[in-house]
């Protein structure tokens, strides 16, 4: 198999401390792999004036293959005031180099699986029947739609007036139509159908290969008629192609409910750009949260993998590193999946399995300390402990 290139992006914050640390569980397993390491983030915004710089861009397109850690974004007025003095005033806006990462290489497939590792004590519990409490064992994979819906971008305050012009097509506007326009705020949810096509097959491809019964369709086409009417009537059609594989439709609002109860019953779920954001930070934090939220965004020709959490300024100076790489680390396995390893991906995730059941490799989250300098001293593990821990397992 020929020699994989991936594009190093460790990027602000901690995410210089877990990207490393994946790449040390990568050649622990044997992934034979040429690392470019690119920049991205704030440094780049204050230095360079743009946060994902070209050289990057070039990279990705080239390689077509990322390991991403985190990002730094600040609003835009702090981020002028923080830009070079010789850069500022000079037009630039601050856009988030992820998301702009995602546009620009069409990275549609957002792929967040939120899998329990048995032992881990921020694991979802809940009263069993009788006196004690039960773990269901929770498998889930949020495919959320990436580069669509309520992300868009496209939004106004004080609309212009062919844009007001356009809403006041619509009988159902006539409730604004008196508005000021400085007090209407507009924002534009955009559904294609061939995005939902991509999204719903990805996620009727995965149940296939992990052999689950049923994808869940999770939208609101009773009050968002059309879009996500499109979403609901969209995975309808693609179901014909997936004849052994059931599909069920929840609602976004009562969806949440049902995973405080039975979030057992929920393998794959597919939604559009914020009812999938929301749902899979609802389900990370079933499973343990940020320290174990791993995702990929996949496009035809790119992909990019990184951890679900961010820059976590506050503990991006602390030596050693706190903070739990497990996110980080099975972001690297899943990229080993994307490209044909998937045996790699396992024993990854077999190792990490292993450590949490065992349960002496404990990161602060996972031990519910306050993070801190005083973590490692109350007996948390150092991110570097918990990789050792995981490499250990893999002799
Ligand atoms: P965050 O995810 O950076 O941190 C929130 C809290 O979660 C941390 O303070 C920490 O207590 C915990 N945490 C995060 N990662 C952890 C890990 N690996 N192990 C243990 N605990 C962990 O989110 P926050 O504080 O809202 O944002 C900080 C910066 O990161 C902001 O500038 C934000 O814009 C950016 N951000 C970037 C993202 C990305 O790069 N994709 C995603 C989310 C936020
Ligand atoms: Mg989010």
């Amino acid at each position: 198999m020929a020699k994989h290139t991936v594009v190093t992006m460790p990027g602000d914050g901690i995410g210089n401390q877990v990207l490393p640390e994946a790449l040390r569980v990568l050649k622990a397993v044997g992934f034979e792999a040429d690392y470019l390491h690119a920049d991205i983030g704030w440094e780049c915004w204050r230095t360079q004036g743009n946060a994902l710089p070209e050289r990057t861009l070039d990279l990705l397109a080239k390689h077509k293959l990322g390991l991403f850690g985190a990002i730094t974004s600040k609003p835009n007025r702090e981020a002028q005031a923080e830009l070079k003095p010789e850069l500022r005033g000079k037009g630039q806006v601050y856009y988030s180099p992820i998301v702009t990462m995602r546009q620009r290489f069409n990275l549609d497939v957002c792929m967040r699986p939120c899998v329990g590792f048995a032992g881990n004590p921020l694991n979802y519990i809940r009263k069993s029947g009788g006196a004690g409490f039960e773990e269901p064992p929770i498998d889930t994979t949020v495919f959320r739609q990436n580069t669509e819906g309520m992300y868009t971008g496209i939004e106004w305050t004080n609309p212009p007036e062919n844009v007001r012009a356009a809403l006041s097509s619509h009988s159902k506007f006539k409730t604004f139509a008196e508005v000021p326009g400085p007090d209407l705020a507009v924002s534009v949810r955009i559904i294609t159908r061939s995005a939902a096509r991509r999204i719903v097959t990805a996620a009727f491809r995965y149940a296939k290969k992990r052999g689950f019964p049923g994808i869940t369709i999770c939208e609101k086409p009773n009050v968002l008629r059309e879009t996500s009417g499109m979403m609901e009537e969209t995975a309808k059609d693609v179901a014909k192609d997936y004849p052994g594989i059931s599909l069920w439709s929840t609602n976004i609002d009562a969806q949440l409910m049902w995973l405080n109860k039975n979030p057992e019953d929920y393998n794959v779920i597919v939604a559009s750009n914020l009812f999938g954001d929301i749902l899979s930070d609802a389900f990370a934090g079933l499973v343990g949260g940020l320290g174990f939220a791993a995702s990929g965004n996949i496009g035809e020709q790119v992909a990019v993998f990184e951890p679900t959490h961010g820059s976590a300024p506050k503990y991006a100076a602390l030596d050693p590193p706190i903070v739990n790489p497990i996110a980080m680390i099975l972001s690297a396995a899943m990229m080993l999946d994307h490209i044909g390893e998937g045996a790699k991906a396992d024993s990854i995730r077999k190792a990490i399995a292993a450590v949490v059941r065992e349960g002496k490799v404990r990161t602060y989250d996972m031990l519910r300390l306050a993070g801190g300098p005083k973590a490692v001293s109350q007996g948390a593990a150092s991110t570097h402990q918990m990789t050792d821990a995981i490499l250990e397992k893999l002799r």
